[in-house]
């Protein structure tokens, strides 16, 4: 049988932002210290403290935001804990993750300097569950305010002068659960009231994020659209608009947390069967449901979309690797990561008109991580690779598809086979992302567009292996990595190929 793929370019129009392609460092287990934080005085290379290897791994990725300092972890972090001397700061407890002693080493200039390192954007999430107001305000204040102020004094005298660019700013994190077990209805009115002490202090204004719904709880997103927007009313009096900065949103987004995961027994990370593989790629289509229904929820109060879906919670969640602690979430990562990866970055950049954010979790050492560390020992992991492979649809415009293909079957229960995404980047180069979710099949697929002659180029790069459980390890670092993938078939309007079984293939047309 043949699959189709139909991409028709004159409905081209969404750009993919960029910021999908976003990651996500928590204080847990291993992420900050050890896999980004060693310290300046490690033998392991560094910048200020900074590990080289994790940077110059990351910057290949182009990544274009990192979200800190949690999770569950910035609704007890208290920023002023993390800045002046080391040794002068306090140890205190990471009560969230395995109650181990936090020594603040990793503050607020250590992670702007590690996204000055990685060329990124941070994206800081503040504390509603157990902070306060001013202490929120302040922080915002320490970071961008240019002149002189009682925060931006101390900041100068902690050894910066120059304010940071920031923009994205979270207001808590999950306050229905670990930030503070709340009821929508409250949360709502406490994100009015923080939201407001986000002060702009520079041209750039701060992008404010609220706590969103925790997969399918669609009235956490009907409250938050229907009570977390209403600056675009119109005020009656003249005076009084002029007073409020802009007409623009009090909250420009929404974040949806979604995990690939079985929480009546977490499973193992490498060791499954077929039964496993389907149930995953089963789960992780669960994002096109909840990105669709949410969505729905918005567009009733928000037409126009003015407030963004940011996806900054995403990725497996396995049982921790044996012999570790079970608070520090270290999982390994195989070729199900990969396709897991695949499949929710195609489901973004498909809905980019309202998702403009994702990030997935963890960065290094924590679920589903791109990078693993040990000691001074470093590996890249599938998830890793496809980041790479699908960077081209960073900013690029979105060509929407339409997929004509077979299922996958396992059982009584069926998947569509293939998963798939298309855009056009600035220099007309046309990508497809295509995830083939069966293990056990390839499949011939003749893609039609239009624009694609005898004489167009194709080339490609593809992410498989025989067995479904392969992954890199410390001993053997290359055990999955991509490969150059060119067997295709290029005729007037269309491209013929077969896809092997279980695989990502990232396809390039010029
Ligand atoms: O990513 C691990 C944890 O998962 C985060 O701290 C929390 O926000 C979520 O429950």
């Amino acid at each position: 049988m043949t699959s189709f793929i139909n991409i028709n370019k004159s409905e081209k129009k969404e750009v993919i932002s960029r910021h999908i392609y976003g990651h996500f460092a928590e204080h847990l287990g291993r992420c900050v210290y050890e896999g980004i934080w060693v310290g300046e005085d490690s033998p392991i290379p560094n910048t200020r403290g900074i590990r080289n290897d994790v940077v110059e791994a990351l910057k290949k990725l182009n990544i274009p935001n990192l979200r800190w300092p949690g999770g569950c972890f910035a609704d007890e972090y208290h920023w002023k804990d993390g800045i002046g001397p080391r040794e002068s700061r306090p140890s205190i407890i990471n009560n969230n993750w395995g109650k181990v002693t936090e020594n603040n080493h990793f503050g607020t200039h250590e992670f702007l300097d590690l996204c000055e390192q990685l060329d990124t954007e941070p994206y800081i999430c503040g504390n509603v569950g157990s902070g306060t107001v001013q202490e929120m305000q302040e922080w915002i204040e320490y970071i961008t305010q240019e002149g002189k102020s009682p925060m931006a004094d101390l900041r100068r005298k902690n050894g910066r002068d120059k304010p940071w660019k920031l923009k994205y700013f979270g207001i808590g994190n999950e306050n229905w659960g670990c930030g503070g077990k709340m009821r929508v209805e409250y949360y709502a009115d406490l994100y009015r009231r923080y939201q407001t002490f986000v002060r702009d202090y520079t041209d750039t204004p701060i992008y404010k994020i609220a706590c969103g719904p925790s997969e399918a709880d669609y009235h956490w997103t009907e409250v938050m659209m229907r009570e977390g927007v209403s600056r675009t009313e119109p005020y009656p009096d003249k005076v009084v608009t002029d007073i409020w900065e802009h007409h623009r949103p009090e909250m420009d987004g929404l974040a949806l947390h979604f995990y690939t995961r079985n929480r009546a027994n977490y499973d193992s990370a490498t060791e499954f069967t077929e039964e496993k593989w389907f149930d995953y790629m089963k789960r992780t289509l669960v994002m096109e449901e909840l990105i669709q229904k949410h969505t729905a929820i918005m567009d009733k109060y928000d037409p126009e979309k003015n407030v963004d879906l940011i996806v900054d919670e995403w990725g497996t969640w396995f049982k921790v690797e044996r012999g570790t602690n079970p608070g520090f979430l270290y999982q390994q990562n195989t070729l199900r990561d990969a396709l897991v990866a695949g499949i929710n970055l195609n489901i973004f950049n498909n809905h980019c008109d309202r998702v403009h954010m994702a990030n997935v979790a963890q960065m290094v050492n924590v679920l589903q991580a791109v990078i693993l560390t040990e000691g001074e020992k470093m590996i890249l992991t599938p998830t890793y690779h496809v980041f790479e492979m699908y960077k081209v649809h960073q900013d690029a415009t979105l060509l929407p598809v339409s997929v004509s293909t077979g299922t996958y079957t396992y059982g009584e229960e069926s998947v569509p086979m293939l998963n798939v995404s298309a855009s056009q980047d600035d220099s007309g180069k046309v990508h497809i992302s295509i995830c083939n979710l069966d293990p056990n099949k390839g499949e011939k697929i003749t893609c039609n567009l239009d624009e694609i002659t005898g004489s167009s180029k194709a080339s490609g790069r593809i992410l498989t292996a025989d067995d479904m459980t392969v992954h890199n390890t410390f001993e053997a670092p290359e055990n999955i990595k991509p490969d150059v993938f060119n067997e295709f078939e290029v005729e007037d309007g269309k491209i013929t190929f077969t896809i092997p079984s279980k695989s990502v293939l990232v396809i390039e047309i010029q």
